[in-house]
This record gives structure tokens, sequence and C-alpha cells, in this order.
């Protein structure tokens, strides 16, 4: 694996076609690795970049102390089969225009307010240095990658974004970087809210959806939980259920131990 540390270099490659990004912030889990795979198997060559992007942590938020195992993430890749990394030099995220996100009023946007402005400016960045055919996010952030797909649509960016599965613990609790701050026993613990998500997801067609959300958020504080957000709401565009709504997203973050674990299943309709 050829390892990039510098922009001017990543730019002038000629990468053979077609050929897969995935973005991430390092200390890599299995979450990230099938997207790597996923990257291996379907593109010729795949491009990994880890970058600790300070434009989505709000002032409070764990920049500073967000893990770091850069060693441990590049034998991954090596083991994998990964083409290329990029690790961007400090100064990657200056003087860059913001750009502004649809869909960041509700979920995390409201907690984490220019997150998502964070996301899109340093995700264009690294769109139109690298131009990959494909990009590759997972699904536990789906937000994110909403936004990231409505931006590339509306500024007809060519390339694909590629959102795939959930990877989970044994317990269901969805694989995170911030699972790192937690315990085997606490990481057995909060599969609870995977567990809360499934039943409240089989119990769609049984009763009215605002009674679902409540009962979904006293069964997790209950637990122990802190609830940022709980919401059912459609899947296309994060607005309200309606008779139209074809596909429902039901999302949560919760924090526990002062971790801010999020999760969420899609059932369509
Ligand atoms: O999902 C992440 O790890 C980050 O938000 C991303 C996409 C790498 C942008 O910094």
């Amino acid at each position: 694996m050829e390892v990039i540390k510098s922009t001017e270099e990543i730019e002038s490659l000629n990468f053979n076609s077609p050929f897969a990004l995935v973005p991430t912030m390092g200390n890599l889990h299995e979450g990230h690795l099938s997207l790597v795979k996923y990257g291996i198997e379907n593109y010729s060559e795949v491009i990994v970049s880890i970058y600790i992007n300070p434009l989505q942590f709000g002032k409070n938020e764990d920049f500073s102390t967000y893990p770091k195992t850069i060693s441990q993430d590049i034998q991954l890749l090596e083991t994998l089969g990964c083409n290329y990394l990029f690790i961007p030099e400090k100064n990657f995220a200056e003087n860059l225009e913001i750009i502004e996100p649809k869909f960041s009023d509700v979920l995390c946007g409201l907690s984490r307010p220019f997150h998502f402005h964070g996301v899109l400016t340093i995700i264009n960045k690294f769109l139109r240095i690298i131009k990959p055919n494909a990009c590759l996010f997972g699904l536990k952030d789906y937000q994110q990658q909403l936004i990231i797909k409505e931006f590339v649509k509306r500024k007809k960016i060519k390339t694909d974004i590629v959102s795939l599965p959930i990877v989970r613990e044994k317990s269901g609790l969805a694989m995170s970087s911030r699972n790192n701050y937690l315990s085997d026993e606490d990481k057995k613990f909060c599969g609870k809210i995977y567990s809360c998500l499934k039943n409240l997801a089989a119990s769609l067609k049984k009763k009215p959806l605002g009674v679902l959300k409540i009962e979904a958020i006293n069964f997790l504080q209950h637990a122990g939980f802190e609830i940022d957000y709980l919401e059912i709401v459609d899947a296309n565009n994060l607005s309200s259920v309606t008779k139209k709504t074809n596909k429902i997203l039901i999302a949560v973050a919760a924090i526990y131990k002062k971790v801010r674990l999020i999760d969420n299943i899609v059932v369509s309709l």
C-alpha cells in the first residue's frame, strides 16, 4: 500500500478506473473495514483517507482526544490489500469555503449545529481533488450519507455515493470509534439500543408513531441512557412521516457514561 501525505501528490496520481474512496477519521474498526473490503471487491483500486476533520467538531466535543491508532490502521489496511492511504496535511481543512448542507436542521444537526457543514466541506474537497468513481459510507451515519448524496446530485459531481450496511458488535451495538470509550461490559449493555429500535420497527403498524416513540424513549431512559433524540421520520428527506412515505427511518442518539452513541433502522413500507 502506498501512503500519500500531500494533496499535491494525490492530485497528480492516475488511479486505475473505476476506483473508490473510503473517507475515515482513522481508528479503523470492522465497520470501516467492511467498506474497504467492498471497495476491493467492486473497484479496481481503493484509497482510504484518514483525517480527523476539525471542521466537524463542536467546541465542547472530542476533537483533541479523538482516538488515534495510525500504525494499527496501516497494518489493517495492508492486510486487506488496500491500494492507497491518504493522510492529508494538518492544514488540509484551512481556508475552505463552508458548504451549506440540506437536511441538517434535524436529528444530529440539532445538537451538533455545524457538524454537517464541516463534514460536507471536507468531503467536497476530497471529491474535487481525488475525483473517485465512488465514495463509500456506512449507514450508521444515515443523515451524513443522505446529506452527501443530496449535495453530489445537486452539484452534479460525478461520484457515486454508495451506502453500506451497519456493522454491529455481538450485542447489536453499532460499531463506532467512540465505542472505544466503553468497557466490554458497557458495550454489551449498549446492545439495548439496537433491541429497542428492532422492537419499535416490529410494532410500526400496531400503534401510533407518537406512542411508539414515547415508549422507546421511556425504555432507554429507564435502562440508564440519556436521550439526545429518538425520531421516526421519512427516510428520504428526514421530514415527518406522511401517507406518501415509502421508507421510514427510526434514528436515535443516546448517551451512556458520557459517550454519544447513534444508531438507526430503515423500514421499507
Ligand atoms: O464518518 C466519518 O468518519 C467522517 O464524518 C468523514 C466522512 C470521514 C468526514 O470527515
